[in-house]
């Protein structure tokens, strides 16, 4: 479904013109899609329906505090990684009761708020984390409910970057040697074993890799079963990947997690279990676009550019991952000729790049979209070249509502400095 339909050779964001949006609060701005964000959420519940589960939106992918309001009010739980992102959660109406924290490195700090608030669940990541939470927990006369998130060593086939599941990564805890983890953990007095972590990947567009981890989780749980550990839930994290390019066929929430609740109900050691997921990019990325502005086409012997007033600051993706995103007019049938160009930004870098070799039919002052932006897109914006980050504007049927807005110069420089006179 798309939540930004074209009708009479123009593109909506919901019942509302892009251009409206644009005229209204400028250029770049990221536009999203209420709808789009709840109907992702609402996939995973029905994939899910009729098994125990919690759905732990990963915020990083997009935390804008209405994006996250919009999922709480649906009942959603919340991956996080950062005592920001938990105050983030808390500020927007999430329950602390359902987050829970990933991270290789959580802080003390960090973790002794996530005490007090009283969250769901640790994911830890290390047995030295492993200690430390335990002095934190008793330090506050708390208990801490723990999940390790083992490494199954399994690749993802994804972009290097954001493959997280192999033995060469940072993350997680040799799943050989997590037996021993636990069985420390069983040990610890303000420590109680809840579950197995595992998050291998982003962007999959296969199941395979997803169930050839879940198997190994499986029969983790099984050896820790025999000794005497009971598991009660599985964190099978976030990963699923969105069609970014039309050829791209990732399966759907209920295709994947269809088969999750099949291997677990094969067995009546793991018909029990929880099924916790985190996902991110499945839920947020189209529910979004950054809308752009062409500022200048610029046409030298072998290649013309477009240069638009977003750049790689606005939308790092393709700056860092390579990645793809679809670019198209925002009024499409508008008469211009077809040109092929490398869509830029005005950012000093070669790699400020938002898409390559695009044909495109426009001219100065048209609008473009940037599609399935709304997942990692204004979350890794930055204000590098002193740029101000975009507003960001969300369409609730015909009614739309600023809900960050644009940055203001001095806003970049409000907690700098000078050096004393002298
Ligand atoms: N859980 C954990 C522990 C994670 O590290 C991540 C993402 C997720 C869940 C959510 O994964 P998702 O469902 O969104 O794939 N900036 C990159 C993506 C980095 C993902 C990092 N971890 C990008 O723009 O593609």
């Amino acid at each position: 479904m798309d939540w930004f339909p074209h009708r009479n050779g123009e593109l909506y964001a919901e019942q509302v013109p892009v251009t409206d949006i644009a005229e209204q609060f400028g250029t770049p701005a990221y536009i999203y899609s209420r709808k789009g964000f709840e109907e992702g959420f609402k996939a995973y519940q029905q994939a899910l329906a009729g098994w125990p589960h919690l759905i732990c939106y990963a915020v990083k992918a997009n935390s804008n505090l209405a994006v996250l309001n919009v999922l709480a009010k649906l009942g959603a739980g919340f991956d996080i990684v950062s005592v920001g992102e938990l105050e983030r959660v808390i500020a927007a109406g999430g329950e602390a009761s359902k987050v829970v924290f990933s991270g290789v490195g959580k802080q003390r700090h960090e973790i002794r708020r996530a005490l007090e608030l009283g969250i769901h669940c640790f994911n830890i990541e290390s047995d030295t984390e492993l200690e430390r939470i335990q002095q934190e927990a008793q330090a506050l006369g708390k208990v801490a409910a723990v999940s390790v998130r083992v490494n199954p060593d399994v690749d993802a086939r994804t972009h290097p970057y954001i493959s997280t599941g192999l033995k060469d990564n940072k993350f997680g805890i040799d799943i050989k040697t997590a037996p021993a983890v636990y069985q420390r953990a069983a040990e610890l007095p303000n420590i109680e074993v809840l579950g197995v972590d595992c998050h291998i990947g982003s962007q999959l567009t296969s199941k395979e890799p997803f169930i050839d981890a879940l198997d190994r989780l499986l029969l983790l749980v099984d050896q820790l079963r025999d000794m005497g550990i009971i598991l009660k839930h599985l964190d099978i994290g976030g990963g699923l990947g969105i069609a970014y390019e039309a050829h791209e066929q990732p399966p759907t929430p209920s295709e994947y997690l269809g088969q999750v609740k099949e291997r677990l109900a094969a067995s009546e050691h793991h018909k029990h279990l929880n099924i916790v997921v985190e996902p991110g990019r499945s839920i947020a990325a189209q529910a979004g676009m950054l809308v752009t502005s062409v500022e200048l086409i610029k046409q030298s012997d072998h290649k013309a550019f477009t240069v638009v007033d977003a750049a790689m600051n606005d939308l790092l993706r393709p700056a860092i991952y390579s990645a793809w995103h679809d670019i198209e007019p925002v009024v499409t049938n508008n008469g211009r000729q077809e040109i092929l160009c490398d869509v830029v930004g005005p950012i000093c870098e070669t790699g400020d790049f938002l898409g390559k070799d695009r044909k495109l039919s426009l001219a100065e002052g048209d609008l473009l979209a940037v599609r399935s932006a709304g997942a990692y897109g204004f979350g890794m914006s930055s204000n590098y070249n002193s740029r101000c980050r975009p507003a960001e504007i969300m369409v609730d049927c015909d009614q739309v509502h600023q809900v960050r807005r644009r940055e203001k110069l001095a806003d970049q420089w409000a907690d700098e400095t000078l050096l004393p006179e002298g």
